[in-house]
C-alpha cells in the first residue's frame, strides 16, 4: 500500500497530493514553493485569498490543471502549531482520505508538513497508516448492490526524509487499522449471520492463519466441566453455545499470559427478562467485546510480539423459550459459585464468569475483559469513554496507558466494600448478578466479575457505550467502531509482568 520516497516526482501522475497547513504564515520554500512556481503563484494567490482554511480538520481542495505531478491538491488544516496531538492529526487524515475515497486512486502525502515538535515522523506514519484503513471502512452487509465506491485509495506515496523503517511502520499502522476494521465488520453483521458457531468458525480461521492454538469447546464439553453460568443464558437457544480459546505462544515458556475475555452475546433479547421493543434493536452488537479480542489476535497474528496470549469468548445469544432461564433461577458457576439470577438481562456478567475461570485455568496471570455490558456505563461516561474497573492499580496502569496511546480513552470507576457487599446480598445463593434498583449498575457489572477474577491482576472494560456510534465521524462510518482493539494490541505488545 505504501512507498516511501525522499522527493516529490514531478514525472509521476497523482491523483491527489495532500498537505498539511499549520495555522501560521506559508513558507514558500521546499515542495511548496516548487509547486508554486509550477502554478504561476496562483497557489500562494488561492492561500493569500484566504481561500485555504488553517483551522483543524478542515479540508480543501485545489486542482492544478495539469501543471504538476498531482492532479489535485488537498490541504489539511492542521490548527495551531504547537497545539497539535496525534488524534488531531490522525482524524484530519482521517478526514482527508475520507473526502479522497471513492475519487483517488494514487494519492501522495508530504510528510513534513503533519509534523511539529512533538509530532516525529516515525509516530505521525503509524498514525497515517491507521487513518487510512479506518476512515476509508465501510460496511456493505447484504445490499445485492453494494455502496462501497469504485475508486478506492490503492497507493499512497509518502514523502519523507528519513526513508528507513518508515515503510514498515506506516504498514503496522495499516494492520492496527484493517484488525480494527474486521472487529467492526463483525459486530456490524446481523445476529442471524453472526451466531456462536459463525464465530467459532471464523476464530478458528484466523488461528489457521496465524498459527493460534484453538479450541473450541462445545456444549456437552460445557456440561461435563459444569459452566453453568454460561450454559443458562444458552438454554433458551436454538443454537448450541461455544467457548472459544485462541492461545498465542510467544515467549520459550507458558508464564506471564495475559488473558484477553470478550463479551460474546450474539444477540441480547434480555430474556424473561425483556427488553422494551426499542431497547432490543441493535442487540447484535452484544458481541463487540469478543470482536475487540479477535480484532487484537489478529494484530498478534501479525506482528509477533514476545508475550503470551490466551484470549477467550463465551458466544451465544439470549433468547426466549420454554426452556429459558428465568428470574429467580439459581445457578451454579463453573468456578463454582452459586448465583441467583434476578435479572436474566444482566447476562452478560453470566457468561464473562465462566469465561474468566477458563481463561485462569488456561494459565491467565493478568486479565483484561472487554464487554458492552451496561446500559449505566452510557448515563455516566457517555459514547466516547470506555468504563474501566480493576483490582490491581498497576495492571490498570499498563491498560491506561495502551489505552492513551491508541487514542481510545478510559475512565475508571470505583468498587468498594459496600458494592462486594450488595453482590453478596443473595438469599439464596453466594451472589445475586443483578441487585435491585439501577443504582451504580455499570459498577454492579465490574463487582460481579471481580468475583471471578479474584486475586489475579484484571481491568473490566465497559464498552457499551463506545462500542458503536450512531453518527458517522472522520475515522469510521456510523455502527461499529471497533473499539479496544487497537488498545488490547498495544497493551500486548508493550507488556511488562507487574507482579
Ligand atoms: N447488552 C446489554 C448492555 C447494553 C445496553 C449494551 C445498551 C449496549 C447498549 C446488557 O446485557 C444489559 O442488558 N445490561 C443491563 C443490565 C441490567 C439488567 C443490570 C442494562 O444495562 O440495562
Ligand atoms: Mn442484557
Ligand atoms: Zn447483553
Amino acid at each position: 500500500m505504501f512507498l516511501v520516497h525522499n522527493q516529490f516526482n514531478w514525472e509521476e501522475p497523482f491523483d491527489a497530493l495532500v498537505l498539511g497547513v499549520w495555522d501560521q504564515p506559508v513558507r514558500w520554500n521546499g515542495l511548496l514553493g516548487e509547486i508554486n512556481e509550477q502554478m504561476n503563484h496562483q497557489l500562494e494567490a488561492i492561500f493569500k485569498a484566504g481561500e485555504i482554511s488553517k483551522k483543524e480538520k478542515s479540508i480543501g481542495s485545489i486542482f492544478t490543471l495539469g501543471n504538476n505531478g498531482a492532479r489535485k491538491i488537498i490541504t489539511v488544516g492542521l490548527g495551531k502549531k504547537g497545539n497539535a496531538s496525534i488524534e488531531i492529526v490522525k482524524e484530519s487524515l482521517g478526514k482527508a482520505f475520507k473526502h479522497l475515497n471513492g475519487k483517488a486512486e494514487t494519492i501522495c502525502v508530504e510528510l513534513s508538513s503533519f509534523l511539529n515538535d512533538s509530532l516525529a515522523a516515525e509516530e505521525v506514519s503509524f498514525t497515517l497508516g491507521e487513518a487510512l484503513a479506518l476512515s476509508t471502512y465501510s460496511y456493505s452487509g447484504y445490499k445485492q448492490k453494494s455502496n462501497e465506491p469504485e475508486k478506492q485509495i490503492k497507493q499512497v506515496t509518502v514523502i519523507a526524509e528519513v526513508e528507513e523503517e518508515l515503510n514498515s511502520i506506516l504498514e503496522t499502522g495499516y494492520i492496527y487499522g484493517r484488525a480494527t476494521n474486521s472487529a467492526r465488520t463483525l459486530v456490524n453483521q446481523p445476529g442471524n449471520m453472526m451466531t456462536a458457531n459463525d464465530m467459532a468458525e471464523y476464530a478458528k480461521n484466523l488461528a489457521d492463519t496465524y498459527g493460534f492454538k484453538a479450541e473450541i469447546l462445545e456444549k456437552e464439553d460445557m456440561e461435563k466441566l459444569g459452566m453453568g453460568a454460561l450454559l443458562a443464558v444458552n438454554q433458551g437457544s436454538k443454537e448450541p453455545p461455544k467457548l472459544i480459546t485462541l492461545k498465542y505462544q510467544g515467549k520459550p515458556e507458558w508464564k506471564d499470559v495475559i488473558g484477553l475475555v470478550g463479551k460474546g452475546v450474539t444477540f441480547d433479547t434480555g430474556g424473561y427478562s425483556l427488553k422494551t421493543k426499542d431497547g432490543i434493536v441493535g442487540m447484535k452488537t452484544d458481541m463487540g467485546g469478543a470482536a475487540a479480542v479477535l480484532g487484537a489476535m489478529e494484530i498478534i497474528g501479525e506482528t509477533r510480539p514476545e508475550q503470551n496470549v490466551v484470549a477467550v469468548i463465551p458466544a451465544t445469544d439470549n433468547m426466549i423459550s420454554g426452556n429459558s432461564f428465568k428470574p429467580d433461577d439459581v445457578i451454579t458457576s463453573f468456578h463454582g459459585k452459586t448465583i441467583e439470577v434476578s435479572n436474566t438481562d444482566a447476562e452478560g456478567r453470566l457468561v464473562l464468569a465462566d469465561a474468566i475461570t477458563y481463561a485462569k485455568h488456561h494459565g491467565a496471570e493478568y486479565l483484561v475483559d472487554v464487554a458492552t455490558l451496561t446500559g449505566g456505563v452510557i448515563v455516566a461516561l457517555g459514547s466516547h469513554i470506555t468504563g474501566a474497573m480493576t483490582n490491581h492499580e498497576a495492571w490498570f496502569e499498563q491498560v491506561l496507558e495502551a489505552s492513551y496511546e491508541a487514542g481510545e480513552p478510559i475512565w475508571r470507576l470505583p468498587i468498594t466494600d459496600k458494592d462486594i457487599k450488595r453482590i453478596r446480598s443473595s438469599k439464596v445463593a453466594d451472589i445475586i448478578n443483578s441487585p435491585g434498583g439501577r443504582e451504580g449498575h455499570a459498577i454492579m457489572g465490574g463487582t460481579f466479575l471481580l468475583e471471578f477474577a479474584e486475586d489475579t491482576p484484571w481491568v473490566h472494560l465497559d464498552i457499551a457505550g463506545t462500542a458503536t456510534s450512531k453518527s458517522s465521524y472522520e475515522l469510521g462510518p456510523s455502527g461499529a467502531t471497533g473499539v479496544m482493539v487497537r488498545t488490547l494490541a498495544t497493551l500486548v505488545e508493550g507488556f511488562t509482568p507487574v507482579k
